[in-house]
């Protein structure tokens, strides 16, 4: 979603800015802008369309200066456009800023704006914040942390600020409620983003913001205010671990690299695991009666194939619940709740976990990005070895996830006795020989490739499964729909002919994930409705399965869905490159859902 960058310091802000605003756009956004403040006054360059737009106007622009902040935003009030880009500037001009998140409130504020004079340009809920702050300035005799925390407790909803007070040119305002900002320090400067990428460019020692705190950063030091306006001592932390360069390699996509890098993200996130990584699980894993996992889109996926790996491995009833509905649902909480999150920022997984610990329950989080808020507020924080996912649609966090959570499901049948150390050693050597077995199945790319070209121009699709294979069938649809934008429905197979069965035709592809020997026989009667309707298969199984397009190597049942995913994330990948689609940015979708 939205991302925000903002320096001050010795050098010049326009290249730091948009080398900061090319690092987040992977968040997704349909436009972008920046503010430089100098010499020339203050400068607002925006534009509908890719911060390479940006940048290339701004090589000609006047725009110069040492202070200034940049914005990639994904539209929430107020359709794309330049008019709607940030940064936004105050009616009166004394407050500029940029934002990510959802003011609640606007309407009822731009309203009573408008009734006192204050006018509009634009229909962003951000241009109310920006007179807003500009109103509440003049009332606090233009006292910035006054007017800061004024608004703080009078704003609704989820935000992060960066802004500028024209009377204070040589400051740098930053302000979180929810959405994520962290400070970075370097020697004379300093600088500020919604994540790390555009940080670590210059600086290995942050400050992560917590809910409600502000920040004033000058090119020498930064202070931090609490929500009441007093000052706090925060320590920085130093990022230790190691980051990749966010480049394609050899590849034409992110996605594409990122199927690739699978088999050691995997061997990675079990050497972590088994290094002692699971070791602040170990104590919230005695006696759990009641285990519930939360998450949103391909995490929540990864959450349903847990459910039948933990179900038969541990006997242990497991509920899987959409954060987006968990959070306002009024049930009993207790138990274990276990957060999957790629990103560690997503708003709903993040107020869903904050529910389950108010009412009591100990807290798992699966997590790929470090230090991100989901994984600060868990009681443990379980690291998946993913590395930096750039491509919106998620592959090696999903695999990661999903390994994670196979190895937590282990320890906690261990834990509860319902196996022995034996056959947990076994289950962890069937996990260690994946990464071969994924190798094995990305050299059949070139046949999946054939196939997504034979299907390429089809008009919806369905997939099926039972039980494990059902819920790689959620995530294989998810991943063709977000990318190729071809309807696609996952459906168990059972339940096909509860209705969706009147929409198979002549030439409906049915894409059939049949990995679970107990079931084969189900599923070949279900494959044979399809066809008796003229419908036609793509199947995935394993030797000794149904008859297979894309023949899997086997390893352990519960662990099927680490491989029979790995097919669908090429075959949605290709079928979109065939169709000429954005594959690494989607439209309207962002990597980092920070709004509800
Ligand atoms: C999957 O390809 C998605 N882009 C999306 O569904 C994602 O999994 C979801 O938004 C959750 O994100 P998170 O894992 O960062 O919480």
């Amino acid at each position: 979603m939205c991302g925000i960058v903002g320096y001050i310091g010795k050098g010049q802000a326009k290249p730091i800015l948009l080398q900061g605003l090319k690092h987040l756009e992977y968040r997704g956004y349909d436009s972008a802008g920046i503010a430089v403040w100098g010499k020339n006054g203050l400068q607002i360059l925006k534009t509908h369309g890719r911060v390479e737009d940006l940048s290339q106007q701004a090589s000609t622009w006047e725009g110069e200066g040492n202070l200034g902040i940049g914005h990639t935003r994904w539209a929430t009030h107020g359709k794309p456009s330049k008019k709607n880009a940030h940064p936004h500037i105050s009616a009166d001009g004394q407050v500029i800023l940029t934002h990510n998140g959802i003011l609640e409130n606007y309407l009822q504020v731009k309203q009573t704006l408008q009734l006192e004079g204050w006018s509009f340009s634009s229909d962003t809920d951000t241009e109310v914040i920006a007179n807003w702050l500009a109103k509440l300035f003049q009332l606090h005799n233009q006292d910035p942390i006054a007017t800061l925390t004024d608004f703080l407790g009078q704003a609704q909803g989820s935000f992060a600020l960066a802004i500028l007070f024209r009377n204070f040119p040589n400051r740098l305002f930053a302000l979180r409620k929810e959405s994520p900002l962290v400070v970075g320090i370097g020697e004379g400067e300093n600088f500020l983003a919604s994540d790390l990428p555009p940080l670590l460019l210059h600086t290995r020692r942050v400050y992560y913001m917590e809910n409600g705190e502000i920040a004033c950063l000058q090119a020498d030091k930064v202070a931090f205010y609490s929500d009441k306006g007093e000052l706090l001592s925060k320590k920085a932390e130093e990022i230790s671990w190691q980051t990749e360069k966010m480049d394609k390699g050899k590849y034409p996509h992110f996605m594409l690299k990122e199927i690739h890098e699978q088999p050691e993200a995997v061997a990675r996130t079990l050497r972590y695991l088994r290094e002692g990584g699971m070791d602040c699980a170990k104590h919230w894993l005695k006696n759990v009666e009641q285990l519930t996992i939360i998450g949103c889109g391909s995490s929540y996926h990864v959450g349903i194939a847990l459910q039948y790996a933990i179900e038969r491995l541990c006997q242990l009833p497991v509920r899987v619940e959409l954060a987006s509905e968990f959070r306002y649902r009024e049930i009993p909480m207790q138990g274990l709740v276990v957060a999957i999150s790629q990103s560690g920022e997503t708003a709903d997984t993040l107020a869903a976990l904050r529910k389950a610990k108010k009412g009591g329950c100990a807290t798992l989080a699966i997590v790929n990005v470090v230090g991100s808020a989901i994984a600060r507020e868990a009681d443990c924080a379980l690291y998946t070895q993913a590395g930096m996912e750039i491509a919106v649609a998620t592959t090696k966090a999903y695999l990661t996830q999903l390994i994670t959570g196979y190895y937590l499901a282990v320890q906690l049948a261990v834990e509860r006795g319902s196996i022995d150390v034996f056959q947990a050693r076994c289950l962890l050597a069937d996990l260690l020989d994946l990464p071969e077995k994924i190798k094995e199945i990305l050299r059949q790319k070139e046949a999946i490739h054939r196939l997504a070209k034979r299907w390429k121009d089809m008009q919806y699709c369905f997939f099926i499964g039972r039980g494990m294979d059902y819920a790689v069938s959620m995530e294989g649809s998810l991943k063709l729909k977000e990318i190729s934008y071809i309807p696609a429905e996952a459906y168990a197979a059972g339940e096909l002919k509860h209705g969706a069965i009147s929409l198979i035709e002549p030439g409906t592809l049915v894409c059939c994930v049949c990995t679970q020997e107990g079931v084969f026989d189900k599923m070949r009667s279900n494959m044979q409705e399809v066809q008796s309707r003229g419908g036609e298969l793509l199947t995935i199984s394993i030797p000794g399965g149904v008859a297979c397009d894309i023949c899997l190597p086997k390893t352990e049942e519960m662990f099927m869905a680490s491989l029979s995913v790995i097919p669908l994330q090429l075959f949605a990948y290709f079928v979109s490159v065939e169709r000429g689609e954005d594959v690494d940015k989607p439209l309207n979708l962002a990597k980092s859902v920070t709004v509800e």
